[in-house]
């Protein structure tokens, strides 16, 4: 989702920074922005990380003069994280908690006064439909996306008065590599589970990074001028199926 979105900035004009803790697939997205014919820059680094997120915000306003635009968009929901809750170790709670939404508090922290200096900004946190309705075994995950919801109206309202929108959004089943290894672990295997997910989706095939991308480039028009504090579901309408779904 992330390389995705990146390269529809960068295909829209915009200059592009990635941050990403795996340098090949940071390269990768990198190199996808050249071949369309953007400007990019990669920032290697644990979002976790205080240091991080403010060496991100740096590099940007040095290499681009400043900031417009922030997708708090990164994520893990480790295979051993599929547990019960007294099952989940406290360690694997902070670092669930750690990337899924105290980086996206450290971002949008180092970033707010950058957005300021350019008279107002927008930040758009990728959530999940996992923050609006409940399934057992992911406590930590679901719990970090309820968080990032939260975070967002939190946002929204105290900076609205700036000019600066905090939208989040909710995916469904997305084809990413996340999903992929998570449907590799699936009794029928890898592709008759991608198929399954397509499935309990009522427009019947699972997302694409480019869905996404479509609609962040969106939330972050000024054609979205009028919407902060609000979540929109990309779900191929998951969410209005909810809880009748069995
Ligand atoms: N795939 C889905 O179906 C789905 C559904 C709802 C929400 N989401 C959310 O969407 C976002 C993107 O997910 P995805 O499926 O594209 O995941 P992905 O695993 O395919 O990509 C995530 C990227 O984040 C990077 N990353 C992981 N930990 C990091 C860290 N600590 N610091 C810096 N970079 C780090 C990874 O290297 C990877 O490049 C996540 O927030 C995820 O929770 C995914």
């Amino acid at each position: 989702m992330g390389r995705a979105t990146a390269v529809e900035f960068a295909r829209q004009g915009a200059n592009v920074t990635i941050a990403d803790v795996n340098a090949a697939a940071g390269r990768e997205a990198l190199a996808h922005i050249k071949r369309v014919g953007g400007r990019g820059l990669l920032v290697i680094g644990d979002l976790a990380r205080a240091s991080v997120c403010q060496r991100v915000v740096r590099r940007t306003v040095e290499q681009f003069g400043g900031l417009d635009v922030l997708f708090n968009n990164v994520g893990i929901q480790p295979a051993d994280s599929y547990c019960t809750l007294e099952d989940t170790s406290e360690q694997l709670w902070d670092r669930i908690l750690g990337v899924n939404l105290k980086s996206y508090f450290l971002m949008a922290k180092f970033a707010l006064p950058e957005l300021r200096k350019r008279g107002g900004g927008v930040v758009i946190n990728n959530a999940s439909v996992q923050g609006l309705q409940s399934q057992k075994g992911v406590p930590a995950y679901a719990a970090s996306k309820g968080g990032v919801l939260s975070l967002t109206r939190q946002l929204a309202i105290e900076y609205a008065a700036e000019k600066i929108r905090c939208v989040a959004i909710c995916p469904g089943t997305i084809d990413t590599e996340m999903v992929r290894a998570s449907a590799a672990r699936e009794p029928d295997g890898l592709e008759a589970a991608l198929e399954r997910f397509g499935k309990q989706h009522p427009i019947g095939r699972i997302g694409t990074g480019q869905d996404i991308a479509n609609v962040v480039t969106f939330l972050a028009s000024e054609r979205a001028s009028f919407i902060t504090g609000e979540y929109v579901c990309v779900d191929g309408g998951y969410m209005a199926l909810g809880a009748w779904a069995r």
